[in-house]
């Protein structure tokens, strides 16, 4: 079994740590944030995560600990994942801040210990980063790649809130290599898995991570795009979508029409490819229109909200759904943010119900009443947006809106279940993409 470092203490670190240590192999992750290494030696995560808190209580302290000190950690371990974050600039391009500042005391590390270490970036970088920025970033402690060190690439495709049973099952594991060496000692760590292998370079790994979540990102808005079509001449996206999926071309996964993609990767990635084709001065009309329709969307949803009650003004409207999506507790790029502040600008009252990230959207969106469950938002309420994908939403009834001054859904997720139920208590439901010919 290896013996596995892992630089950084996010979502991507831990996960890989965890999951590389249910696998048998011993896992020493770094990071710079002392209460996320004591967080983790105490076998919790400081993310929410389903499966997660199983997973460290299985493999921490025994298979997996935390430390500060990158020296000891490089030198108890053979190789070593780059699992910083790369937030966007304010022009929509990538900050690789900390992955330079850690490539620099990783490179020190490896060169105090005078062994052999394969590097792995592991977190989403733009082609052409790990072999400019991050090689010479090690290589400013004097050592030289392909000789004192090897160095792969090797992007991460897990969802949030379902990132374990993802990192368990992978579709694909993507390696891209400075040299044979590097893809070949990074692969080993993987055997086992059961899935299709892609040896490529270095660069080409790079963009197979950009070109997967914009290529999401492009089916969503698509979807979205075309659900107002639906909703315009009274047919049902989601019908129009299942049909299309049948044809072997397509996939149906990604193709939910609602209220726009968040989260800390595909506006994120989506921005980075522009930003990098604005600065080759190459056209990037198709990613550009694919932000173009994500902002929108949830105001579209807002709009719909409105056409129902005649105005927003002064009206009580809950939103359902705080996180970007179902199932995580994270806000980052949430639409929930733009449809409350719509909702604001549109003068009504905003009251927000999550089960686990209202504490995490009220620091970002101050002006919001956050109750704990779906009775309290709804009572006295003039309508409601779901705008996450929980599933205590999907289960809601006649009797959850009979509390509702005037019962008002805007389903944003289409996932409400009993639909029938709604409407025959005197509710309006508005399906996002569902089109009725009134
Ligand atoms: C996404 C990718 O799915 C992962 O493969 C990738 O590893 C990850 O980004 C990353 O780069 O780290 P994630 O952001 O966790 O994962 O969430 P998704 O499940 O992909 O959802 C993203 C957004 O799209 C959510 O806001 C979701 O509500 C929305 N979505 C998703 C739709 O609006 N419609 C759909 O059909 C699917």
């Amino acid at each position: 079994m290896a013996r596995i470092c892992v630089v950084g203490l996010g979502y991507v670190g831990v996960v890989t740590g965890a999951i590389f240590a249910e696998m048998g192999h011993h896992v020493v992750a770094v990071d710079v944030i002392p209460e996320k290494v004591d967080a983790l030696n105490a076998g919790e995560s400081s993310i929410y995560e389903p499966g997660l808190d199983e997973l460290l209580k299985d493999c921490v302290p025994a298979r997996f600990n935390a430390s500060m000190d990158m020296v000891a950690a490089v030198a108890d371990s053979d190789i070593t994942f780059l699992c910083v974050g790369t937030p966007s600039t304010t022009d929509g391009g990538q900050d690789t801040s900390y992955l330079e500042a850690s490539s620099k005391s990783l490179g020190e590390a490896i060169a105090a210990k005078g062994e052999y270490h394969v590097v792995v970036v592991k977190s989403t970088v733009l082609p052409g980063t790990t072999d400019t920025l991050v090689k010479g970033g090690l290589e400013a402690a004097g050592i030289t790649c392909g000789e004192d060190f090897g160095l792969a690439m090797n992007p991460e495709f897990l969802r949030e809130g379902s990132a374990v049973q993802d990192a368990r099952e992978p579709d694909r594991v993507v390696i891209g290599g400075f040299d044979q060496r590097s893809i070949d000692e990074t692969a080993e760590l993987y055997v086992g898995i059961g899935c299709p292998f892609v040896e490529t370079d270095l660069r080409t790994a790079e963009m197979i991570k950009y070109a997967s979540n914009s290529f999401l990102a492009t089916k969503i808005s698509f979807a979205n795009e075309l659900s107002r079509l639906c909703e315009a001449v009274g047919i049902d996206v989601y019908e129009v979508m299942d049909g299309i999926a049948l044809d072997n071309r397509i996939k149906r996964s990604f193709l939910n029409a609602g209220m726009g993609f968040g989260g800390s990767c595909f506006p994120k990635d989506v921005r980075a490819l522009v930003s990098l084709a604005n600065s080759l001065n190459l056209d990037s009309a198709l990613l550009s229109a694919v932000l173009d329709v994500n902002r929108s969307q949830p105001l579209h949803g807002v709009d719909l909200l409105e056409a129902a009650n005649g105005t927003l003004a002064g009206k009580r409207i809950a939103i359902l759904g705080l996180a970007f999506k179902g199932n995580t507790d994270d806000v980052r790029e949430t639409r929930a943010l733009p449809v409350a502040e719509e909702l604001k600008k549109r003068g009504a009252v905003v009251v927000g119900y999550d089960p686990e990230a209202a504490e995490n959207f009220k620091a970002m969106f101050p002006d919001i009443e956050i109750v704990g469950s779906i009775h309290e938002a709804l009572t006295c309420a003039n309508g409601c947006i779901i705008q996450a994908e929980w599933d205590e939403f999907r289960e809601l009834s006649a009797d959850d809106v009979d509390v509702m001054a005037d019962k008002v859904v805007v389903d944003g997720r289409r996932i409400v279940e009993d639909v029938d139920g709604l409407e025959e208590s005197g509710a309006i439901y508005i399906g996002i993409g569902l089109g009725s010919i009134e």
